[in-house]
């Protein structure tokens, strides 16, 4: 049993944790709460934005190596509805920045198979950010590869509201009944309808708290927290979250010793109702 939670992986280099790491077992889908922009830059005597641009460059090299690494899906939190209450400079800056790292990232998206996608009411965006969207999901769809999923304009409450009116629509045209709603046929109406089941969420600058983020979804995700600020944060330790989410026995509810019995290795697929 590898116990490598934060700081016991701090000595580890790049190069020992990918040779921990199983890439048979990884996480199918990995969402980032991407936090500590703001403080990074504070710690520098630089404006926020500073932070935020810096930020862009992990979201950079994380899509990089989550894809390499085969990683079926990424969803990365960029911007909630929580967040449009800063102040409107920071609101602004932030919707510039999105539209240049579309403008800026499509040819890696292509290099990379990447596909795009993103959650969240978008239509709330300013209309550059808007066009830029449509033009790199439209580019990408056809793309094979891990698919990058951007939460912007998100929340999670939100989201499954909207999936409760889709969802009365649909009853009230008779085009369903109540007896054949499941917890899969719901999820079909959630924004993350046809990604991989959520298996890591992880969180940076030291916050231990969800922030209105993938509410449903999150239901047997494992969570990993880690003090880094996200401008700070890197391929390496990417890799050392997988390997701590490796070194987890996902019990789903079943006991560990279940568990021994079903697989033999203490790790099991499947949501939080299998019997
Ligand atoms: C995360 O960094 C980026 C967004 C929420 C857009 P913050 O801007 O929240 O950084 P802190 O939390 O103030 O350090
Ligand atoms: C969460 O970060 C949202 C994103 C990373 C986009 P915040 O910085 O907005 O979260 P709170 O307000 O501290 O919970
Ligand atoms: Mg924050």
């Amino acid at each position: 049993m590898l116990l490598t939670r934060d700081g016991q992986v701090a000595e580890l280099s790049r190069e020992e944790l990918l040779a921990r790491l199983d890439t048979s077992r990884l996480p199918r889908h990995v969402a980032i709460i991407m936090d500590g922009n703001g403080r990074w830059a504070a710690n520098r005597g630089l404006p926020r934005v500073a932070g935020h641009k810096k930020g862009m460059e992990t979201v950079r090299e994380i899509v990089t190596a989550s894809s390499k690494l085969g990683i079926k899906a990424l969803t990365l939190y960029a911007f909630s509805l929580e967040n449009w209450k800063r102040p409107r400079l920071e609101v602004e800056a932030l919707m510039s920045l999105l539209t240049l790292y579309l403008q800026n990232e499509l040819k890696l998206m292509q290099e990379n198979n990447i596909k795009f996608t993103t959650i969240g009411r978008t239509d709330d965006l300013p209309g550059a950010a808007r066009k830029w969207i449509d033009k790199v999901k439209a580019e990408t769809a056809g793309n094979t590869g891990m698919v990058l999923d951007i939460a912007l304009s998100y929340g999670g409450r939100w989201e499954i509201m909207e999936a409760a009116k889709k969802y009365g629509a649909d009853l009230l045209a008779g085009r369903v009944s109540p007896q054949g709603l499941t917890e899969e046929a719901f999820s079909g109406y959630l924004d993350t309808a046809g990604l991989p089941e959520l298996d890591l969420v992880i969180r940076t600058s030291g916050e231990m708290r969800i922030s209105n983020f993938l509410l449903w979804q999150t239901a047997y995700a494992e969570l990993y927290f880690t003090d880094s600020l996200w401008p700070d944060f890197g391929e390496r330790e990417l890799i050392a979250a997988l390997v701590d989410y490796q070194g987890r026995e996902r019990r789903f509810g079943r006991t560990g010793e279940q568990l021994g019995a079903v697989n033999g290795n203490g790790a099991m697929e499947g949501g939080g109702h299998a019997v």
